[in-house]
């Protein structure tokens, strides 16, 4: 298994990847030029790549990174705090080989500022996601979820913290099952009829 993780900052889930697959992790691209994600992989000796997401230019960005997972032989793409959407015609290609975490237990609290959101409805639990991408803002089919309790004294940073404990552990877990051939994203009505006729 050749694994890519496209990153947009701090890569502190890069990093979890990273101890959990020794070797394994090949290419590491970012649409930021100055992410941390990217220090840490050159540290590690990993390619790190900086491919620019120019406004409107998605299909440009996204045949450059295209073109860097197959010149890595990459089968697996894992987005860690990757910020973009990609398109329908990308993550169909990647279909049950690109996964995304996220700070919430889908389907609650998607997109931006998972955890003040947890708060702002005063939840009792959040946690987080792993899940298939496609190209929806974190609606691809679950993997798995980790679950940590919101506390009276929490604030969106000590909250985001607890659950990123629970995200270091999450990831590498999903990876395994993926890998395993232990999850896959639900079947398609084409991917039923391929099967069964
Ligand atoms: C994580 O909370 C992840 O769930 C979200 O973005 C954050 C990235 O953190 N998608 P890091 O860059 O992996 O430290």
């Amino acid at each position: 298994m050749t694994l890519a993780v496209l990153a947009s900052g701090r890569g502190s889930n890069l990093a979890a990847l990273l101890d959990a697959f020794p070797g394994d992790v090949r290419l590491v691209i970012s649409d930021k030029p100055d992410a941390a994600a990217l220090d840490r992989a050159r540290e590690a000796g990993i390619t790190a790549a900086h491919v620019p997401f120019p406004k409107g230019g998605r299909a440009t960005f996204e045949a450059q990174v295209q073109a860097l997972l197959d010149t890595h032989g990459v089968t697996l793409v894992l987005l860690a705090g990757f910020m973009r959407l990609l398109s329908a015609d990308f993550t169909g290609r990647w279909r049950g080989r690109i996964l995304n975490i996220h700070p919430s237990l889908l389907p609650a609290f998607p997109g931006l500022h998972a955890q003040q959101q947890a708060l702002d409805a005063g939840a009792a639990w959040s946690g987080c996601t792993v899940h298939f991408v496609d190209a929806g803002m974190d609606t691809g089919d679950i993997i798995l979820q980790k679950r940590v309790p919101v506390l009276r004294s929490d604030t969106a940073d000590t909250l985001a913290a607890r659950i990123l404990t629970a995200e270091h552990e999450a990831y590498p877990q999903a990876v395994r099952l993926v890998r395993a051939g232990l999850a896959f994203p639900r079947p398609t009505p084409d991917d039923l009829r391929a099967e069964f006729g």
